[in-house]
């Protein structure tokens, strides 16, 4: 994006953040055409997948031999569902358990695989069952990219060329010839490799100075293709660095001054937390919340604006040019985990609040795609802010996973840049736009624009000039309940999937919507 464009672009978004006054009756949006505006990423809506929990056994693997419908021991409700919101990436195996994980642990024959204590998630036994195969076979099988996080912390810059070697090699070397007497002839595609998770952290606890030293030595032996003298390695994945938690800058800052050189994107993850305090997630049920929790979680989500702009900040001195991508490689809610479910296992339920999280999240990566080119909600099935919940061979799809459905034209669309200016809500810890609303130009032609109204009762009543882009249609879809906790279980009928939206009427380039309170919208106007 053209800088003066971007700048101005930027002053219309820090309006939206900063000058919100008494509810107005009607908000005036206007978009702001630009040639150089970024592309979304598709990435922004991928997702992530560890060993914790059921997140993968019972959420995505049941074995060959279970009564639950599936192909090659993968679900099959999951994996059609999973394919029904095109998700583009899965970064696998963790989180924290992938600096304790050993590729070797799960290949070869199940019978023979190791059993290991799941030290991170409840120290629930792991089979490996689930590894290298079985994973390429869950993403191909959806037609989604592979992201592999490698360990760093509890293993050696060997372990990681030798996995990345059984998974790319095209030769005849030993390992790819492992990799063909476990039934692979053709290599996996490996397009993101993460070096390390959380170091600051469960991944090693340690210093950004320590850990860039470390990413180098790791980046060394990495063997991407045309980097150094190996232009010709099979290896093409993107070098992800682990990057850093919530408002830690200064994280960013070394890592990217001291390694940034050897990488292709640094990740951030940023949960959204009751009160944003870690150690109080625990007093926030995920549902029979009031109005304060509400409130409190929405502000929480939207504090993602302030958290990217910070370093954003950071990487803009540093990599003017935008050659490193920024992955919030672990985002969405984290509340109390559900009465009677092992504590270690996060497993939650989802409502029309996590949908508003969502949608406002989203929202956000749009405004940033210019360095944000990849997301991933925390968890895909069964752990934290989840698509799909199953039990038995039941399944449920949860409102954020209808909000991701519905956000399928802003995959890979140019973003459409707003100004606006939204009423404000209070929630304990701070003030927030009632309002998110993003906007983008998919590549079928037309305008998708997604709405979020945080309100309780207020319907809003926008009104959109696209007036420029000869528009003669629009159509969309609503997402909202009754009950703010309002949620989908397995095995019983929906109570919140999306309906066609009545809301918004087109005349002359005029486009006027009614927004209704706790309501997810998104409409393509053609
Ligand atoms: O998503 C659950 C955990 O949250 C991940 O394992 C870790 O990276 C983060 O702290």
């Amino acid at each position: 994006m053209n800088r003066q464009r971007f700048a101005n672009w930027t002053l219309g978004y820090l309006m939206l953040a900063a000058s919100h006054t008494a509810l107005a009756d009607k908000i005036t949006v206007t978009p702001m055409t630009d040639e150089q505006a970024p592309v979304i990423a598709r990435h922004i809506y991928g997702q992530f997948s560890e060993h914790l929990g059921r997140g993968i056994y019972d959420g995505v693997w049941v074995g060959e031999d279970s009564n639950i419908a599936n192909t090659r021991g993968i679900r099959n409700d999951v994996v059609a569902a999973l394919k029904a919101i095109q998700v583009p990436v899965i970064r696998w195996p963790g989180g924290c358990f992938a600096d304790e994980y050993h590729w070797r642990d799960g290949i070869g024959p199940r019978q023979q695989r190791p059993v290991r204590k799941n030290n991170w998630w409840g120290g629930t036994p792991e089979d490996n069952a689930f590894g290298t195969h079985e994973f390429f076979d869950f993403v191909e099988q959806i037609g989604a990219d592979a992201y592999v996080s490698v360990n760093v912390a509890s293993s050696t810059p060997t372990q990681m060329r030798e996995w990345i070697e059984y998974m790319t090699s095209t030769g005849q070397d030993t390992l790819a010839n492992e990799r063909r007497s476990n039934g692979r002839e053709q290599p996996f595609g490996v397009p993101f490799i993460g070096i390390g998770n959380e170091s600051w952290g469960c991944g090693g606890n340690m210093t950004p100075e320590y850990y860039s030293n470390l990413y180098r030595r790791w980046a060394a032996f990495f063997h991407k293709n045309g980097s150094n003298f190996h232009q010709q390695n099979d290896n093409k994945a993107l070098r992800v660095a682990s990057g850093a938690n919530n408002l830690d800058t200064n994280w960013t800052k070394v890592v990217m001054e001291q390694a940034g050189h050897g990488m292709d994107a640094i990740s951030l993850h940023f949960y959204t937390l009751w009160t944003g305090d870690w150690p109080k997630r625990n007093e926030a049920a995920a549902t029979e919340f009031n109005q304060d929790h509400w409130f409190e979680i929405l502000y929480q989500a939207s504090r993602m604006e302030e958290v990217l702009q910070a370093h954003e900040k950071v990487m803009d001195k540093i990599d003017p040019d935008k050659r490193i991508g920024l992955y919030v490689d672990e985002w969405g809610t984290w509340y109390n985990t559900e009465p009677g479910t092992n504590p270690g296992h996060l497993y939650q339920q989802n409502t029309l609040r996590d949908a508003l999280v969502a949608a406002i999240s989203l929202n956000i990566f749009h405004q940033h795609a210019d360095r944000v080119r990849m997301a991933n909600i925390a968890q895909t099935v069964n752990v934290l802010q989840a698509m799909l919940l199953t039990e038995g061979a039941a399944m449920a799809k949860t409102p954020s996973y209808y909000v991701f459905k519905m956000h399928l034209p802003f995959h890979d669309a140019k973003l459409l840049p707003l100004r606006y200016t939204s009423p404000q809500l209070t929630a304990p810890s701070g003030k927030f736009a009632a309002i998110s609303l993003s906007a983008a130009l998919p590549k079928e032609g037309g305008v998708v624009i997604s709405l979020a109204n945080s309100e309780l009762t207020q319907q809003h009543e926008l009104s959109v000039n696209l007036g420029d882009l000869q528009l003669t249609n629009v159509s969309g879809e609503i997402l909202t309940a009754d009950s703010l906790d309002a949620h989908n279980l397995p095995g019983k009928p929906e109570t919140v999937s999306p309906s066609h939206f009545t809301g918004a009427t087109l005349d002359n380039g005029n486009l006027t919507v009614n927004l209704p309170a706790k309501s997810v919208v998104v409409l393509r106007v053609r």
